[in-house]
């Protein structure tokens, strides 16, 4: 296998970010992609780099995902993640489950299994056979709900190796019926990695995202378009299902790049030729002042 410089994206969900929030999605962002780099620079995989980012988001208070997810109608947390692996095409998700510190982790103990999809008390308990931290569900409950509609977050990662991987993880839409589940869980709908075709990682309406079988559109699109463009054609098609979304791409050779019709959608992106992350709130955000 020929050694290629690594890439790595990762985003804190689309959606609008209040002014004394902006700072905490930065630094969130930042947090994330250092911590995937940090696997990627030693030689790790595209799947390890991706879980660890994604495990950073899920621990801040700042986004709907594990701690400070979005609660139901019925005032609970029920969260979805989800990893995929583009050389093997294995996936590993969890939908509607309740209780446990890193969703991502339990997805990536699925990864390897017959099974790509458990949901609900059933996920929980293959949770614990697994080993994955487990908690009180009230505990992921922030005390200050956040006022804005709050969203997905996720990352794409392309290795040393040339193995691409994809993941998502979500409290869901604020107020959703107990037991909804999103794009978020979805192979084909809020993620997907192929190697040789590319890597996506979608935030949003997730009906929307679904009907419309959203990454699905976009691995097609990374065939005829730059990753920018490809995200960015599909997510104009949400105006057929409505709702806001973003979403982040690698193509093949993990060239990177993403599109929201959401207000924001921070965005934290380095590769193997940076010593750091550059981070943007929204799309066309003048980064000299930030990166
Ligand atoms: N995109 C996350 C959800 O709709 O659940």
């Amino acid at each position: 296998m020929t050694e290629t410089g690594w890439t790595l994206i990762v985003h804190g969900g689309a959606k609008e970010i209040a002014p004394d929030e902006e700072q905490a999605h930065r630094d969130g962002c930042i947090e994330a992609a250092e911590v995937g780099a940090a696997v990627l620079r030693k030689g790790g995989s595209a799947i390890d780099a991706v879980e660890a980012s994604i495990r950073v988001l899920e621990r801040l208070p700042t986004f709907n995902a594990g701690y400070g997810s979005a609660l139901t109608s019925e005032g609970e947390v029920e969260m979805c993640a989800a990893l995929m692996d583009g050389e093997t095409l294995d996936v590993g998700a969890v939908g509607v489950i309740k209780g446990v510190r890193h969703p991502v982790s339990v997805a990536r103990a699925l990864l390897r299994e017959e099974h790509v999809l458990l949901s609900g008390p059933g996920a929980r308990v293959f949770a614990e056979e697994k080993g994955a931290e487990l908690c009180d569900a009230s505990s992921l409950i922030i005390k200050k709900q956040k006022e804005e509609l709050q969203d997905t977050v996720g990352a794409v990662a392309l290795d040393s190796e040339g193995n691409l991987a994809a993941g998502t993880s979500t409290g869901g839409l604020s107020n959703a019926h107990p037991g909804r589940m999103g794009d978020s869980p979805l192979p084909g709908c809020g993620y997907y990695a192929e190697n040789g075709e590319g890597a996506v990682a979608l935030s949003g309406h997730g009906e929307g995202l679904a009907r419309l079988m959203a990454a699905g559109r976009i691995m097609a699109g990374l065939q005829v378009k730059s990753p920018e463009n490809a995200v960015r054609a599909t997510l104009e098609q949400m105006e057929r299902v409505g709702g806001d979304a973003g979403g982040i791409a690698l193509d093949a050779n993990g060239c990177p790049g993403w599109w929201h019709n959401s207000p924001d959608f921070a965005v934290a992106r380095i590769d193997s030729t940076m010593e750091r992350p550059l981070v943007w709130l929204r799309k066309g955000e003048d980064i000299d002042a930030h990166g």
